[in-house]
């Protein structure tokens, strides 16, 4: 069973203090800090870019997961690279027929690449990439927002997805992403996620580090 990582989302943070917040999931056991990029065109939401991502690198050392909620991602992936991005992951749903060269130029920037599909699409959109992905996103929600409940019908793409990365034998990570909670967590590691998104779940809970442990245990 491959390692669990939470990865807490920003987007709950409180941007006014966004350094103090990537330093605290930092201490509270985070393992990954998940980069909700939105341009208000693919999501209607706007949120952060670049520069955030080149702000924030400083701050931790731990790994930062910028998930692109834009259009025409393949304009931005060098920037998000050199910016400090460890792993990006765009959109079937923004890249379509062009998400193999998105992926690859991904790679040539050398950061890890993943695959992102939406809760309505199915995972046959991306069957032929994930051989190529360092990780895999299926959405839990619809993009855009925290705060939202998460969709238990994507439970069956995950196990379908496991499926595909397991029989593939490559080291490739399986993330959830949308509704997490400690209440759903469970259910959602046995199907076969192993990087955990949780952004309010995280940032309302009093206390983040237990909140993170739970979410790990
Ligand atoms: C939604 C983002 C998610 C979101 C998760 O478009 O991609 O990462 O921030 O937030 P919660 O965990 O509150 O659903
Ligand atoms: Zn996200």
């Amino acid at each position: 069973m491959k390692k669990i990582k939470i990865a807490p989302s920003i987007l709950s943070a409180d941007f006014s203090k966004m350094g103090e917040e990537v330093v605290s999931l930092e201490k509270c056991g985070a393992d990954v800090v998940h980069c909700d990029v939105m341009d208000g065109v693919f999501v209607n939401n706007i949120t952060f870019g670049i520069k955030m991502v080149e702000d924030i690198r400083s701050r931790t050392k731990l790994p930062l997961d910028c998930h692109l909620m834009i259009v025409n991602p393949e304009k931005y992936v060098e920037r998000f690279a050199k910016a400090g991005a460890d792993i990006i992951t765009v959109h079937y749903e923004a890249c379509k027929d062009n998400l193999k060269e998105v992926l690859a130029l991904i790679k040539n920037a050398g950061v890890k690449c993943g695959a992102v599909i939406n809760p309505d699409t199915p995972v046959s959109a991306i069957k032929d990439v994930i051989p190529m992905c360092d990780m895999v996103l299926l959405m839990s929600v619809f993009p855009g927002f925290g705060g939202q409940k998460f969709i238990p019908e994507v439970l069956d793409k995950v196990r379908e997805v496991r499926q595909i990365i397991d029989e593939s034998g490559k080291d490739i990570d399986l993330q959830i992403d949308g509704g997490v909670t400690d209440e759903n967590v469970v259910e959602i590691k046995a199907a076969g996620a192993n990087v955990i998104v949780a952004g309010s779940a995280v940032f309302k809970a009093s206390d983040r580090a237990e909140m993170i442990a739970k979410l790990k245990a």
